[in-house]
């Protein structure tokens, strides 16, 4: 699909904390023809994935609970930016109904397992990588989905694995996974983001 060079693709990224992902996606779209990461939220003022876009010049915002859940200020923000598509790099909240409404299949996600496998609300970061090892498991890998009202569920649009030997501990573990994550993350939300149907969004 083509997108008329002033009518980019926005993409939103809301980061929690460190960012690492934040970072790898910044860096892949810097120079898209077609695809520009045009903000990033966060619930938490001091993640470090706050730093990690003022270094790219990606526009920032912070909001608290009330804010997100109670108010309708975040999808003002993003629909001011003219933002059209959502990443969820590392975020840690349920979105609310009203902004899984604003951008029905147009929000993704990424976990780090393979879901359904250590997926569900309090399995997040090293307590997934803890929950892997303690399982025994032979594999890992990672989840990217479609994003709507429940915890890591969603359409799959990539899992991709590696192997896990008995001397991994979580932080191998983890180190594996998050290399999987920054090379197949963004490749996949520009993927995602030209085939969907873009007529409707400018
Ligand atoms: C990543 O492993 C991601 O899969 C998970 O949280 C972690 C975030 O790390 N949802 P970072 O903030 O991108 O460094």
């Amino acid at each position: 699909m083509k997108v008329e060079k002033n009518k980019k693709i926005k993409l939103a990224i809301f980061a929690s904390g460190s960012g690492s992902n934040a970072e790898a996606i910044m860096k892949y779209f810097l120079h898209h023809p077609q695809i520009k990461v045009a903000l990033l939220l966060s619930n938490n003022a001091e993640a470090f994935a706050l730093e990690r876009a003022k270094r790219f010049h990606v526009p920032t915002r912070v909001f608290n609970k009330s804010q997100f859940r109670e108010s309708d200020e975040v999808v003002r923000w993003l629909k001011e930016s003219n933002i059209t598509h959502l990443v969820l790099a590392g975020f840690l909240w349920l979105l609310p109904e009203s902004l899984i409404q604003s951008f029905p299949e147009r929000i993704v996600n990424i976990h780090p397992s393979l879901l359904p496998k250590f997926g569900g609300k309090g399995m997040y970061g090293m307590k997934v990588h803890q929950a892997v090892k303690e399982a025994g498991e032979v594999q890992i890998g990672i989840t990217i989905h479609e994003v709507n009202a429940k915890y890591d569920d969603g359409k799959i649009l990539l899992q991709a694995s590696c192997e896990v030997v008995p001397t991994d501990t979580p932080e191998t573990i983890a180190a594996k996974v998050n290399a999987l994550e920054y090379e197949h993350f963004p490749k996949t939300i520009e993927r995602w983001a030209l085939s969907l149907n873009l007529s409707t969004l400018f």
